[in-house]
Formats: C-alpha cells, structure tokens, sequence
C-alpha cells in the first residue's frame, strides 16, 4: 500500500521545499483538466495534508490515501465539501463559480452578487470561502481545499485560470498576458496572484468573451506540464 511519500514520489527524508514542490507536480499530474481523475487528485492532496500533519514512515497508512481507493468520505461528508483547515491561516477569500452565475443570469456588476450567492443554496464547490497562506498563489490555495479550478500553463500565459476580483487587493507580477483593459477591470490569473487583503472573487471567468479570446488551449502545455 503506498504511502503519503510514494504518493508524492519523494524520499520520506525530503525536506519541506522538496515535498511542496513534489505536491505541486503531482497536483499538476492527476489534475481532471489534464487527462487526471478526482480520486488520483484527492489522494495526492490528502497524502500532502498527512505529511503536513506530521505522518511519519511506519504509521498506518490509511485505504484512502491509495490513488484510485475509496475516500472514506460518507455521504454527510461529501455534501458538505472539502474540509476547512481548524485553524485558519492566511488571508480570507470568498468564491463564486462563473458558470454557476451564467445559469442564474447573475452579472459580475451586481452589487449584491456575493449575498445572492450565500443565500442561493449552492455547493462547496461552487460558492465558499477558504484561506490564502503566505507562500500560494490563490490556484494552489484552492487545489490544497480539494477544488479542481481550471488552469493549463500555471505560469500567467493562457488565461485558463482567469477569476475576478470583485473586492479586495489582488496586484499582479509585471509579467502576464492580460491586456491592461482587463486588467483594469479586476481580471486575475489565479496561478500567479495572491490576495493581499480579504477578497471576493469569481473563478471560472474564461468563459468570460473578453478573456476567451486570449484562452489558449490547455493542450498546449500538456507535454510541459509533464516534464517540469
Ligand atoms: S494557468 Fe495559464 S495563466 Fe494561469
């Protein structure tokens, strides 16, 4: 049976740097969008979450760290989503789902958008709230709750990963794709950004005409996204 460490394909004497970057390949690896499954996702996240917690070689390593295994998980557990770390850490973000919004015909102008959304009865996965720790960028932060937010290049190229920021700080590095008129208008790239202030934000919004027009096929970095 495999182990946190076999899970994440690093010696169980890697240091922390090591395992974060091991996290962030496998992350990428059993991705849905990138030819993944949800299960081989979570495992690689639960295994990454033990390690955390202190899991040492020679523990029992429970079935549903076994990529492809049952979660365990009962149904109570799986309506009511990923699990919320006990001690926040970090900077609060609350989420919407863009496709969510598109069926609701909700417009990102609304003022009351995110209180429609808190009283809309929506899934975990579609409206919530989780934590940006220091070192994340907003992506990687929703991948460690279990989300499976789309992205491609995770380096500020394609605009897969595009959310917007409807309050809160959220600045950019110099370098990224988004002309400044969007820019302007509160549009992220998830993979690089990280909020600096408690924020609201839209994920999803490549769906977005402004930003589809910039999305470059997530095919395109398949074969990079492999061998980083
Ligand atoms: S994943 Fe390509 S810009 Fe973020």
């Amino acid at each position: 049976m495999a182990s946190p460490y076999e899970i994440l394909g690093v010696d169980p004497d890697a240091d922390e740097a090591e395992i974060v970057d091991a996290y962030r390949e496998r992350v990428k690896e059993t991705h849905p969008d990138q030819g993944g499954s949800t299960e081989a996702f979570l495992a690689v996240k639960t295994a990454f979450e033990r390690i955390e917690n202190g899991w040492r070689p020679g523990d029992a390593v429970p079935e549903s760290d076994v990529p492809g295994a049952p979660t365990g998980t009962t149904d109570a557990d799986e309506a009511a989503g990923p699990a919320e770390p006990s001690e926040p850490e970090g900077v609060r973000v609350e989420y919407l789902n863009y496709e969510v919004m598109a069926d609701k015909l909700w417009e990102l102008t609304d003022d009351d958008l995110f209180e429609k959304a808190a009283d809309g009865g929506l899934t975990p996965e579609d409206y919530g709230e989780f934590y940006v720790r220091d070192s994340e960028s907003l992506l990687e932060a929703a991948e460690r709750q279990g989300y499976a937010w789309p992205f491609a290049c995770r380096g500020g190229a394609c605009t897969n990963c595009a959310v917007a920021v409807v309050e809160g700080e959220m600045p950019s590095p110099s370098s990224h794709i988004l002309p400044k008129e969007l820019h302007d208008r509160g549009i992220r790239l998830s993979c690089i950004v990280a909020p600096e202030t408690d924020a609201k934000i839209v994920y999803n919004v490549k769906h977005l005409p402004a930003v589809q027009d910039l999305l470059l096929p997530a095919s395109r970095f398949e074969a990079s996204s492999s061998t980083d």
